[in-house]
């Protein structure tokens, strides 16, 4: 996987991190290339909001894990939900915390939906502090039981 890597002086220990989660629906269509459209966008806007995180396709949906300065990541927020490439956003998690990024150097990484819970599981191990654990356990439960438990069923 390409990391990006962001520059390190605005990733200070007491920075506060804007952490939101959210599933929608893909639109008809979305194929490999129309994700590899979004991705690349992605990694070119994101470094420079200060934005990482990750994207999941699967059985028509999108997960997606954005981190960041709080008004990047809420600005770069409504723009993806205008987005008609997809629909039905729902919002999973949103908080804001003085915590490290749990993907620092993703600007914006595809994950495959047979792997997210091992991503997760991997960061969870490797997370340093128990907000970091807490929001990744959470979101693991949510992947078990929730509404998102299709994801990886294609
Ligand atoms: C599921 C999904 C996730 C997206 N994620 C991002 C993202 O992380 N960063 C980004 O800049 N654009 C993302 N986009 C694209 C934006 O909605 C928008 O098209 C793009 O930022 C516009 O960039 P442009 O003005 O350079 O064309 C995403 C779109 C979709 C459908």
């Amino acid at each position: 996987m390409d990391a990006v890597h962001l520059p390190q002086d605005d990733e200070g220990l007491d920075q506060a991190i804007h952490n939101l989660v959210y599933c929608s629906r893909a639109a008809p269509g979305m194929d490999d290339d129309s994700i590899a459209r979004i991705i690349a966008t992605a990694k070119h806007h994101n470094p420079r909001f200060g934005i990482t995180g990750l994207l999941v396709f699967g059985s028509g949906i999108f997960f997606q894990w954005l981190e960041g300065p709080r008004d990047n990541v809420t600005s770069l927020m409504k723009i993806i939900h205008a987005d008609p490439r997809h629909s039905n956003v729902v919002l999973l998690r949103e908080e804001n915390e003085i915590r490290d990024r749990l993907f620092p150097d993703w600007g914006m990484e595809l994950v495959e939906a047979a792997d997210i819970r091992d991503v997760l599981n991997d960061a969870k191990q490797e997370a340093t502090d128990a907000k970091q654990k807490k929001v990744l356990a959470e979101m693991l439960n949510e992947l078990n039981t929730g509404s998102l438990q299709q994801l990886s069923k294609s």
